[in-house]
């Protein structure tokens, strides 16, 4: 009887194991990992927009393979969150349309423009950081698919990550006009890169039945002061300065204090007003129309041999 299952469920996240496909589940637990798995799937996708922006104009060669094999990781990195959702009941098909007609949401560091070459390895530094930071936790959720995900998309978010660092560093060795595109590039991505953890804990409708369901297993703010602490240093080394005059070390809690990001913006951009909302969405929608021959083709070929007679 259900009062049973209940139990089990509990018990099974009380010694952190894993709720598989087929176990009992709670529907608002089933719907709350369907909306994250989601638009994280959602946010893969659409954040190849951005970067690919750059592909045809990197400016060499090893550079332009580099951002091209990045690009691809996201589209696998959003194949196996689909296929993780999948396994939830929904299907791809279905989140497609929740997307492109604004029913589900991505992340909101992809609404921005990316108006320099610097801008790939800032999102590489800070914007895959910021990933890294959230999607690390994620790899000991409480849904097994979702938490399989995240082992091998951490890998590879790494070397994103590093490739975006190596890319600053090289320009910032470069000349003055490459330091000044780098600190331009960091002024603007700085704090949409905070807003990547989501809004404070105490304006999290989501966080606390997350944490109590071990889908989080960190709270908006405690990965949001990770990556802060974590970048400092890496903003130093590279001779940048990071768009926060609030930014200083508090030895008394062992963390950076730092200022607060203009939530006024995080809601608008959430909410489809930010620079570049429309412009990916459309995007989107348009390479989903320009792809359905091939979906036409793949199914007429699946229906005609699944008829023939198996010689
Ligand atoms: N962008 C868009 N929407 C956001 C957001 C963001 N940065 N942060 C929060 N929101 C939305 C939430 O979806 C929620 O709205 P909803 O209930 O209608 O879905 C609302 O704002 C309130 O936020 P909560 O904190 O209550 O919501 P969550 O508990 O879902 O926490 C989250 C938000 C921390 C983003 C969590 O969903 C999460 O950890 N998601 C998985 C990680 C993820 O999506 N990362 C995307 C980063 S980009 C990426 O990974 C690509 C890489 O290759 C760079």
């Amino acid at each position: 009887d259900e009062t049973a299952l209940v139990e089990q469920f509990e018990q099974v996240l009380a010694r952190h194991d894993r709720i598989e496909p087929r176990d009992w589940m709670p529907e608002k637990y089933r719907a709350t990992l369907v909306r994250q798995i989601a638009q994280h799937a959602h946010s893969e996708i659409i954040g190849m927009q951005p970067e690919g922006n750059w592909i045809t104009r990197a400016p060499s060669l090893r550079r332009k393979a580099i951002l091209l094999a990045k690009v691809q990781d996201e589209a696998g990195h959003g194949l196996y969150l689909y296929s993780a959702c999948e396994t939830l009941g929904v299907s791809r098909q279905e989140l497609t349309e929740k997307l492109v007609s604004g029913q589900q949401k991505y992340s909101s560091i992809f609404n921005y423009p990316t108006l320099s070459y610097a801008d790939v390895g800032t999102i590489g530094w800070l914007v895959d950081g910021a990933a890294i930071a959230n999607q690390v936790p994620l790899c000991r959720t409480s849904y097994g698919p979702y938490g399989r995900s995240m082992i091998r998309i951490c890998k590879e978010e790494s070397f994103h990550q590093r490739q975006g660092y190596e890319l600053l560093m090289t320009m910032m060795r470069g000349s003055d006009a490459q330091r000044a595109m780098v600190q331009e590039s960091v002024d603007r991505f700085w704090w949409p890169a905070l807003m990547m953890f989501g809004p404070p804990d105490d304006d999290s409708p989501n966080t606390a039945q997350s944490m109590a369901w071990g889908i989080k297993r960190d709270t908006n703010d405690e990965l949001r002061q990770k990556f802060v602490d974590m970048s400092v240093p890496q903003a130093e080394r590279l001779g940048v300065t990071l768009p926060d005059p609030d930014l200083v070390w508090n030895a008394e809690r062992g963390h950076h204090d730092f200022g607060q990001p203009d939530w006024e913006e995080f809601r608008a951009v959430v909410t489809g007003a930010g620079p570049c909302n429309a412009q990916r969405i459309a995007h989107r929608r348009r390479a989903h129309e320009d792809g359905a021959w091939v979906r036409d083709a793949a199914t007429a070929f699946a229906a005609r041999s699944s008829a023939e007679p198996v010689e």
